[in-house]
């Protein structure tokens, strides 16, 4: 059954480069973010774990933490990240989970087996504080994610979460974002001091509450 926004994202133990993690434990109070890749030892592969590991800052800033899979085991992950530090010049510093049996990739639904029976396909999920999923994601083998995405995803969700608003197409963090249609131009006057303007009665604009 795939996993839909909203769902509780599924509690697993798991064999990882940094030792037994229990899911939601290991959460704690932070966000998270559940990632797949085909294989290791494959290029584009190889790309992205080292990109996100690069990005790792970024995701600590946002309270998120990382977590990869593929179907291949620890110790492959563990000979592949030196190949991963040499090559895209960034340690990996997050843990990767071995997932041979397809425990985990079953339950988060990984493999889709119209693209291939046996390897997970590029799945992300953003799991809140709640363990709530917040977003899903799915890319075929040949097309790497796009970390900044992932990145302006998750602020925008945390932005939603903290004050009544959505952001609009394309938004980077710093522009404008949009008023809750159910917030009354009342309240809206009160909770959002820098004040908006009205496009539409459904369309309100004001300056990201935050900055
Ligand atoms: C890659 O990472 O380049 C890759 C992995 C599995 C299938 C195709 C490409």
């Amino acid at each position: 059954m795939a996993i839909r926004l909203g769902d509780t994202a599924p509690d697993f133990t798991a064999e990882t480069t940094q030792g037994t993690i229990h899911f939601h434990e290991w959460l704690g109070d932070s966000w998270g973010i559940l990632f797949s890749h085909p294989k290791d030892f494959t290029p584009v592969c190889t790309t992205e774990l080292g990109a996100f590991a690069k990005a790792k800052p970024e995701f600590d800033k946002r309270n998120t933490k990382l977590i990869g899979l593929s179907v291949d085991s620890v110790a492959s992950h563990e000979k592949w990240a030196s190949d991963i530090e040499q090559t895209q010049g960034q340690a990996l510093n997050f843990p990767v989970i071995g997932d041979e049996d397809h425990r985990v990739a079953d339950l988060y639904d990984m493999i889709h087996p119209n693209a291939n029976d046996t390897l997970t396909v590029r799945s992300v999920f953003i799991v809140g504080p709640d363990k709530k999923v917040k977003l899903t994601l799915t890319y075929p083998a040949s097309t790497g994610r796009n970390v900044d995405e992932i990145l302006r995803v998750l602020d925008s969700l945390q932005l939603s979460d903290k004050y009544q608003v959505s952001t609009p197409v394309d938004w980077r963090d710093g522009d404008d974002v949009i008023i809750s249609t159910a917030i009354s131009d009342d309240e809206a006057k009160v909770k959002f001091p820098k004040g908006f303007t009205a496009l539409r009665p459904y369309l309100r604009l004001t300056p990201q509450p935050n900055k």
